[in-house]
């Protein structure tokens, strides 16, 4: 009996996460299947592929060269599909794309003048924080990436797309909220909502309020970004956020502080692993990112300072 693709997939899915759960919630599966599935191919091979210690999950030695058989198996058929598709020239293919939280504020938008343009090409984005987005470049999950700080552990091909400034934001009511040049040791003590670790926006705001030895009271975490707007709008305190998160519409009632060493001037790049060969269609989107105007990847310059 030889093992199926599909349980294949199932497999590597499972050995890249060390997780039932999170292999079932990538592949669009039930926890049970996926089990069934391991379970059906541990029997065609042999020998166990994972052994439970606790409640953590880990590969058999067997596990171990099977997953690094199946990362074999499916980078060449990644390969496969890519010359099938370069082959077809431009009418079809997948692009994976992930970002950073915060560049949900653009990238969606256009995705969809570019699927437009290219109706044939299928997109899958993911949106998660900075943390996440390294733990995926790590094992070469996607074609680009678009974040502010490109971790300098990876070789990384790197180009700026757009400016990314990191501000204070508050409710209306606050009582910094109509002071100006406001030094920066008056967010001591303020009660902060803060962006969970592993968010970009999180460690470039501690690193300043660090740099300037200022504590802030956290009184929340959050780990999205509209989230904290409610929060804020409800009274819990301020936060930092990406400029762009405020696109003056709909929170007329929150303000911008105007505190010293703020903004925090981050850029937005799109990166890619160095030596990964991009497919025709990652490429194009590539070319038609960089290719596009600032002021049209950020319609709204209607900030309120
Ligand atoms: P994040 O985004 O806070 O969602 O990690 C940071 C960034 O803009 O790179």
């Amino acid at each position: 009996m030889q093992p199926t693709l599909h349980q294949l997939k199932v497999f590597e899915t499972a050995a890249r996460y060390k997780s039932f759960t999170r292999a079932a919630e990538e592949l669009f599966l039930t926890q049970p299947t996926v089990s069934i599935q391991i379970k059906q191919l541990s029997k065609t091979v042999g020998f166990p592929l994972f052994e439970r210690l606790g409640k953590q999950l880990y590969l058999t030695d067997v596990g171990e060269e099977l997953f690094a058989t199946c990362k074999g198996i499916f980078e060449q058929l990644d390969q496969f599909e890519m010359m099938v598709t370069d082959l077809q020239g431009m009418t079809q293919g997948k692009l994976r794309l992930a970002t950073v939280t915060t560049c949900k504020y653009f990238v969606p938008r256009l995705l969809g003048a570019f699927c437009e343009q290219y109706p044939g090409i299928d997109i899958s984005l993911k949106i998660t924080n900075h943390h996440q987005l390294e733990q995926r470049m790590l094992i070469n999950q996607d074609d680009l990436y678009i974040l502010s700080h490109p971790p300098q552990s990876l070789e990384l091909h790197v180009q700026p797309v757009v400016k990314n400034p990191l501000v204070v934001v508050a409710s209306c009511t606050h009582p910094l909220a109509d002071q100006k040049n406001i030094p920066i040791q008056a967010l001591n003590q303020e009660r902060f909502i803060m962006r969970e670790a592993g968010s970009g926006t999180r460690q470039a705001t501690q690193t300043l309020l660090n740099r300037h030895k200022i504590s802030v009271e956290i009184k929340l975490e959050l780990g999205s970004n509209e989230a904290i707007k409610q929060a804020i709008s409800g009274g819990l305190g301020i936060s930092v956020l990406s400029r762009h998160s405020l696109n003056g519409r709909e929170y007329s009632d929150l303000t911008i502080l105007d505190i010293e060493h703020f903004p925090i001037e981050q850029q937005w790049s799109v990166a890619y692993l160095s030596g990964k060969h991009l497919s025709v269609v990652a490429q194009t989107f590539l070319d038609y990112l960089l290719s596009i105007p600032m002021q049209e990847k950020i319609p709204w310059n209607n900030f309120r300072d």
